[in-house]
């Protein structure tokens, strides 16, 4: 049987840094307000010439080079985002050419901040299958741009990033299980309703979002995913190495860690420096805990994903 390991991660924040200091002398907020509510104190922002494609590059490539593989190794790319550079093609196929890729699968997935959780179970299958060999899987957004700025209820919440992760075929079980999940119902709590439409603005453009509403139901879906998923695989919490969480707002995060009963020091957190980068989340977090290694090789990792669908999602693996 085939399974499907992490052979490297990557990860790549673009240069300019919004404090909450900066929010606050442009729109009605504090930095006290924002800290206590979400736990953010900073997130990146893209410059305006920086597309998610060229975040998701430098975030792959550095995933690559950790892995040891080449371009001619890759023979699936799968990107998730909710910010593409284009309506189509999609941001994996420009992210393919950017990097030099001449062959393999290449295609997006959106579940908004569940989408690399998403991503990663889709090519942990294709790798399963026996169809593909070495995936580079992807989150990459720029989020700011779905975002009012003016709006003082959304845009202190979110940023901009690119997490990436090299999974290739292994005769040992790195992706030891998963679980993924929606619930269309729950479309208008988190969405961006409207757009360009046939050349012409139609309806709100930006995020829109019932912060309450979101809240309530990201506690109860990471809650109850993270039990099932220890459940049917005879894991207790203490015996996780680490979690690691969509990094929406650390009040959600606490709630969880306390729900499923994990000690502080098993969770990874970076949404005081990133703030919430949506699809980019999970990989950023990784990345980071890896790069300064307090993940190892070998442990065992829960990783957990929820967004704008309402979509959900767990990971449970080996690194
Ligand atoms: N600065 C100052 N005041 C603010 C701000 C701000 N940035 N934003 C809202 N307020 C005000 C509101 O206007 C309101 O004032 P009012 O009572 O005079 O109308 C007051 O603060 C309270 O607003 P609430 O929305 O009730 O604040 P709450 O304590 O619920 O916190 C928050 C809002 C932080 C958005 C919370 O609901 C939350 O964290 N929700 C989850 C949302 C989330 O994480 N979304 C990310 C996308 S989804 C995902 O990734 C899972």
């Amino acid at each position: 049987m085939t399974f499907s390991r992490i052979a490297g991660t990557g990860s790549y924040l673009p240069k300019r840094v919004v404090t909450n200091t900066e929010l606050q002398n442009r729109i009605d907020t504090s930095d006290e307000w924002i800290v206590s509510r979400t736990g953010i104190e900073a997130r990146h922002v893209a410059a305006d010439h920086e597309l998610t494609s060229d975040l998701a590059l430098q975030a792959s490539r550095r995933a690559m080079e950790a892995a040891s593989v080449g371009v001619e190794d890759i023979d699936l790319i799968v990107v998730a985002t909710t910010t593409p550079d284009m309506v189509l093609p999609s941001t994996a196929c420009l992210l393919q050419d950017k990097l030099g890729v001449r062959q393999g699968t290449a295609f997006d997935v959106q579940a908004v901040c569940t989408g690399f959780v998403y991503a990663l179970t889709v090519a942990d299958k294709f790798i399963a299958s026996g169809s593909h060999r070495c995936a580079l899987v992807v989150g990459a957004e720029v989020f700011s741009r779905l975002l009012d700025w003016s709006d003082r209820r959304t845009c202190v919440l979110f940023g901009d990033g690119a997490g990436a992760v090299v999974l290739k075929a292994s005769d040992t079980a790195g992706i030891l299980d998963s679980q993924l999940q929606a619930d269309g119902s729950q479309a208008h709590i988190l969405c961006v309703a409207g757009g360009i439409a046939e050349g012409k603005l139609r309806g709100n453009p930006y995020l829109e979002m019932k912060g309450g509403d979101v809240f309530r139901f990201a506690v109860q879906a990471l809650d109850t995913g993270a039990r099932n998923m220890l459940a049917r695989n005879r894991i207790d919490a203490d015996q996780l190495d680490w979690y690691v969480p969509h990094q929406a707002n650390l009040r959600i995060i606490n709630a969880i860690a306390d729900k499923i009963g994990l000690r502080p020091e098993q969770v990874i957190t970076t949404v005081a420096r990133h703030g919430n980068t949506s699809a980019a989340s999970v990989p950023l977090a990784l990345d980071t805990a890896v790069r300064d290694q307090r993940i190892q090789p070998g442990q065992l990792v829960m990783m957990q994903g929820v967004g704008g669908g309402m979509t959900w999602g767990t990971v449970l693996l080996r690194l």
